[in-house]
């Protein structure tokens, strides 16, 4: 049976606006992430504390907290370090989220680490989050395949996510990160990483949608017994580390697929709309998902 209710973490202003190359100004993201929560959005991940220069749209990150207010504080940031946790601590910030690589390539791509490296600098990070009662999700990249690799051992996916939750995250996001997984492939590495002692409600999936698989791989993953799902308004999103990563799954696609199943999830749907069309219009450029654009006055 399906659970009567999921949880939807909305990443759009973190994973959807990390990749857009034109400077979106800080009260224009502040605006966005308000109007996500006033959309029923229980969790909006609102930036990262990562290097300014590796991801310039989000260097104005403690500006953006700062217009956010006491509301910023419980929102979820990214942090890759102790210097991102510092920023973050400064800020009040009471949920971060580190981010793991299954791959070689991908942490020294995206993290300028090895594999193994990267254990030590998330090691320490994680450790002082805890110790200062923050909340600490790991996600995991390239866990479908990999675009200088190519396919990724689910053995190898696992072992990655176990070592993650073992430092001290409460929460695994297995990311798609470019979008090539199939509903066959999230059975079985769900089912693998329930094997090695992570069961359904530690787990969170995270689908970028490149060959338009998102939506049917979260309807696999919520009939395994998944309830947390990443996705992103307006299918905004993308990787600019990541070679041929495009959007994550709109949220917008993922809410009618849930109240077509009766499932609740707490969204507005015509103001998440909203929402992404007043988005596309910042951007310049409509939103590539189909239910923003079916439910678009022509
Ligand atoms: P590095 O160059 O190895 O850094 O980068 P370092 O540790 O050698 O430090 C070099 C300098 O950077 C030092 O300054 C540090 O203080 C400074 P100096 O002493 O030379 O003056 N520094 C920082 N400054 C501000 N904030 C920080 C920070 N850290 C160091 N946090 C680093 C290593 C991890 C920092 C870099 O590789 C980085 O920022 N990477 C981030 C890449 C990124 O944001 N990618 C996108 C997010 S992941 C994603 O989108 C996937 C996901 O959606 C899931 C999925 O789809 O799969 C989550
Ligand atoms: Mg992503």
């Amino acid at each position: 049976a399906l659970p009567d209710r999921v949880t939807i973490y909305e990443v759009g202003p973190r994973d959807g606006l990390q990749n857009e190359s034109a400077l979106v100004p800080t009260p224009t993201k502040a605006e966005f992430v308000r109007r996500l929560l006033a959309a029923g959005l229980p969790v909006v991940e609102a930036t990262s504390f990562v290097h300014p220069r590796w991801v310039p749209q989000l260097a104005d990150a403690a500006e953006l907290l700062g217009e956010l207010g006491e509301a910023g504080r419980d929102l979820p940031v990214l942090v890759p370090n102790e210097r991102g946790l510092d920023r973050a601590l400064e800020l009040g910030c009471r949920h971060v989220a580190i981010f793991g690589s299954a791959t070689e390539t991908f942490a020294q791509r995206n993290l300028n680490r090895s594999l193994d490296e990267q254990f030590a600098m998330f090691e320490p990070t994680v450790a002082r989050a805890r110790e200062h009662g923050l909340d600490v999700r790991a996600y995991v990249s390239m866990c479908f395949g990999d675009p200088w690799e190519g396919d990724v051992a689910i053995d190898q996916v696992v072992d990655v996510g176990r070592r993650l939750v073992d430092l001290g995250a409460s929460q695994l996001s297995l990311g798609d990160t470019i979008g090539v997984g199939t509903a066959g492939h999230v059975r079985r590495l769900l089912t693998a990483f329930n094997e090695a002692g992570l069961p359904d409600d530690v787990l969170a999936v995270h689908f970028h949608d490149t060959y338009g698989q998102a939506l049917t791989n979260a309807h696999a993953a919520l009939e395994h017994g998944v309830t947390t799902f990443d996705a992103s308004a307006g299918g905004l999103g993308g990787c600019p580390y990541a070679e041929s990563a495009t959007g994550n799954l709109a949220t917008e696609d993922l809410v009618w697929l849930l109240q077509g199943l009766g499932v609740e999830t707490g969204v507005d749907l015509a103001a998440l709309v909203e929402t992404s069309r007043w988005m596309a219009g910042v951007l310049g450029r409509p939103s590539p998902s189909r239910v923003v654009q079916a439910l678009s006055p022509a």
